[in-house]
């Protein structure tokens, strides 16, 4: 198989400057260490050669949607190695969301963490049933199960924990809360394909769970997503969700949609599962290198996963304690995009956010450690197209300007905090 790492030398990819001073950081008049930009979730993409020939198959036999050889082949692989019975391949993960929740039958209000992408929410507001927001676990990033059990009113139809960074949320309590209070139980695991939780794969909890396979995700078919689940009922439901309810030529049976995957993408999809080993070794390879140059940085954590369990290591994510490192998030951040080095501030909180914001003015008061991790992750690109000497330059950036934390507040204090790099960076995200 051709690696589907690039092969760009050093010099090309990160200036030979130190980053060891302020004076050099790109901040304060230094040149970027970056000519080119370096982003979090760039495609991972496998096997050009073998997603071309799929394509010049798909094209020669006419068969683009609707079913097709590449849709079936994807969603067979994606249940075997999520070890379910059913997997509903679907055109992106925000779709799957929705039809999930519907073919669930979940009405009224579904508790949701609002530490979560905001489709997480939209999937349930955009059908009119209420997001009610649960605060997190902020050792785990993760829906706290006591708190969750405090939400839970008479319209409490179901909960949707999500694997949020790829790390299993408390399934276990959330599965015993549900099935206590009768409530359906789905999983956002967009984050988590390829995920392990006490050695069984992801995919198989709750009633359903629901897989991104968008660009950004550690494996993509372009946009994609897929319901899986081990209740064949509820599979069929999903089916013919997908397809506008049809059940026969002219016949529906329920309210549907169109949620299907396309040909091209499920082939690109079959392509890229077919290098996914190579994408978690470089994913880990990055993770552990970050982990390295950053451990003893006072103030600085990266969010951990457990090495005894399988994972993607999609997410670097940086935890800062502004009390240690002075200089903070936005601060940092700001740095780091003027270096080209586009680190995201994700999430944060669906409730900081239209229409929720409006909805539930007060949410915040519930949801103080939301409120407070919020204000203190970044995460940093890590994938296919980040090599090691990059790691190296980017965390000596992170700790020069830790090190200077004092000196870099007060240079910085009252400036803009948009530079036109993060201004551009923010337009463009899907
Ligand atoms: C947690 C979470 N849920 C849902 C989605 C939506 O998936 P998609 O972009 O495939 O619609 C995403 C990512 O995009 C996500 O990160």
């Amino acid at each position: 198989m051709n690696s589907v790492v690039p092969k760009t030398g050093t010099s090309e990819i990160a200036r030979a400057i130190s980053k060891l001073s302020l004076d050099e950081l790109a901040i304060f008049g230094g040149e970027p260490a970056f000519p080119e930009s370096l982003h979090v979730g760039r495609p991972n993409i496998g096997n050009r050669q073998k997603f071309h020939e799929r394509v010049a198959d798909i094209l020669e036999r006419k068969w683009i949607t609707n079913g097709g050889r590449y849709v079936d082949e994807f969603e067979r692989r994606i249940a075997d190695l999520s070890g379910v019975e059913h997997c509903v391949a679907m055109c992106n993960g925000t779709v799957a969301l929705e039809i999930a929740i519907r073919a669930l039958g979940m009405t009224g209000e579904v508790i949701v963490p609002s530490f979560t992408f905001i489709a997480t929410a939209n999937a349930l507001q955009w059908q009119e049933i209420t997001p009610v927001f649960c605060d997190i676990d902020p050792r785990t990033h993760n829906l706290d199960p006591a708190r969750v059990e405090q939400m839970i009113t008479p319209r409490t139809t179901g909960l949707i924990g999500v694997h949020v960074w790829g790390r299993p949320c408390p399934v276990e309590a959330l599965t015993e809360i549900a099935s206590r209070h009768g409530l359906k139980l789905l999983f956002d695991s967009a984050h988590a394909f390829g995920c392990s939780h006490n050695g069984r794969m992801i995919g198989g909890f709750g009633n359903a769970e629901v897989f991104s396979f968008h660009a950004t995700k550690f494996m993509n078919s372009l946009e994609g997503g897929a319901v899986v689940t081990n209740d064949a009922q509820l599979a069929e439901r999903i089916h013919l969700m997908r397809n506008f309810g049809f059940t026969g030529y002219d016949e529906t049976e329920y309210i549907g949609t169109n949620g299907k995957l396309d040909e091209v993408s499920a082939a690109m999809g079959v392509t890229n599962l077919e290098s996914m080993e190579e994408f978690v070794a470089v994913n880990r390879r990055n993770y552990r290198l970050y982990d390295k140059e950053l451990t003893g940085v006072d103030g600085v954590s990266l969010v951990k996963y457990n090495e005894a369990e399988r994972g993607n290591y999609q997410y670097v994510v940086l935890e800062l304690d502004e009390s240690k490192t002075i200089v903070n998030r936005e601060q940092l951040m700001e740095i780091l995009h003027e270096e080209n080095v586009l680190a995201r501030r994700y999430f944060r909180g669906c409730h900081q956010m239209e229409p929720y914001r409006s909805l539930f003015p007060h949410a915040a008061m519930l949801l103080p450690d939301t409120e407070s991790l919020s204000k203190r992750v970044l995460t940093l690109p890590t994938g296919t197209d980040v090599e090691p000497e990059q790691i190296s330059v980017l965390c000596q950036i992170i700790k020069t300007s830790v090190s200077y934390g004092s000196e870099v507040r007060d240079r910085l204090a009252g400036r803009e905090m948009v530079s036109a790099a993060g201004a551009k960076f923010y337009s463009d995200l899907s």
